[in-house]
């Protein structure tokens, strides 16, 4: 068996060492352009050549968990692609949203503020009744978030493309529920795939219609999100503020306006990394499975990209 490598400024050697202790027989190797084919591959956002090079690939285990790198490429129709489900992501987004929600509702940025000038001032407090929670997104992740949200007392609703039951969580299903899911909301959570039905879903037309006062997290990807539309409603005060974690241009050049904005808060991409130990004894895990013949979770269905 031979089992090719591809992330750029990955941690190449504890991925071939921890495949090699399982398969000492197998050929595990970097994937470079004129490597001879491989059976199965791990990778992260590889050029068109990787799968052209590599027609007979049974399968390709994508390093993250979002496919949607993969999705813009051509991928010989035999290859199962599968990605990391959970793997440790899910605590680390709960951790990441539930902190920028909680950050926003009690104001603590007002009161960094008030602290630094040397202000002894009490608000009233916020009810978090006032507060309602989207989450867009029911999957892996998002499911996770909305149960996490509604531990700490808040209304939740979700949103996904198939009809779902959530414990504790209104949910709504499918571009027919979008705009009754959005008026219910006024912190917006965003944890969908990045599709072409997706794409630029966080517009003036969407985030408009949040209740007044409403607040954007996005941890999803960033061609979500309309940047100048986000601008534009905070600028009209319909929207207070946004955690944004994920841009279209990943680094967030120096020029963009983001940065000027004290309402943004700013994140390089780290709501939920791929933590190395639990994301290998996954890929471990799923590869004896496909070996035996068995089922594996987190097959991307092609057609629905995601
Ligand atoms: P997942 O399990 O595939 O869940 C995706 C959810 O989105 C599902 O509930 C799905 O609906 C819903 N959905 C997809 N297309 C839709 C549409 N057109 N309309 C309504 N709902 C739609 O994915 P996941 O593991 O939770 O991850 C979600 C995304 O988070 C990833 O794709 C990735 O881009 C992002 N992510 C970001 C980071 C970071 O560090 N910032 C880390 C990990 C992941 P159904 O349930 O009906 O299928
Ligand atoms: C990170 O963004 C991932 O998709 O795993």
């Amino acid at each position: 068996m031979r089992i090719a490598l591809y992330q750029p400024d990955g941690p190449l050697e504890f991925w071939i060492n921890g495949l090699q202790a399982v398969w000492p027989q197998a050929e595990v190797a970097l994937w470079q352009p004129g490597s001879p084919p491989a059976d199965y591959a791990l990778a992260w956002a590889p050029p068109q050549a990787f799968f052209d090079e590599q027609p007979g690939l049974k399968a390709v285990f994508n390093l993250g968990a979002g496919v949607d790198a993969l999705m813009r490429l051509h991928i010989p129709p035999q290859t199962l692609v599968v990605r990391l489900d959970d793997a440790g992501m899910a605590a680390q987004m709960v951790e990441f949203v539930c902190h920028a929600l909680l950050r926003h509702f009690r104001d603590m940025d007002g009161y960094q503020t008030d602290a630094r000038a040397g202000r002894w001032v009490r608000r009233e407090p916020a009810l978090r009744s006032d507060f309602p929670v989207g989450v867009m997104g029911l999957g892996v992740l998002g499911t996770k978030v909305a149960q996490a949200v509604r531990g700490f007392g808040f209304p939740v609703q979700g949103w996904s493309r198939q009809p779902k039951a959530v414990d504790g969580v209104q949910c709504f299903a499918g571009s027919a529920q979008l705009d009754a899911f959005l008026a219910a909301s006024r912190v917006l959570v965003c944890l969908l795939p990045l599709t072409q039905d997706t794409e630029n879903i966080l517009n003036r037309h969407t985030l408009s219609q949040l209740k007044p006062g409403g607040y954007l997290v996005n941890v999803a990807r960033g061609a979500h999100l309309v940047d100048a539309d986000l601008l534009a409603l905070l600028d009209s005060g319909h929207l207070a503020g946004a955690t944004l974690d994920v841009f279209r241009t990943e680094p967030l050049p120096p020029q963009h306006p983001f940065w000027g904005r004290p309402q943004i808060h700013i994140t390089p991409h780290i709501s939920a990394r791929t933590l190395l130990p639990d994301s290998l004894a996954q890929i471990i895990a799923k590869l004896q499975a496909l070996l035996q013949g068995q089922p594996v979770a987190g097959v991307v269905q092609l057609e629905r990209g995601y």
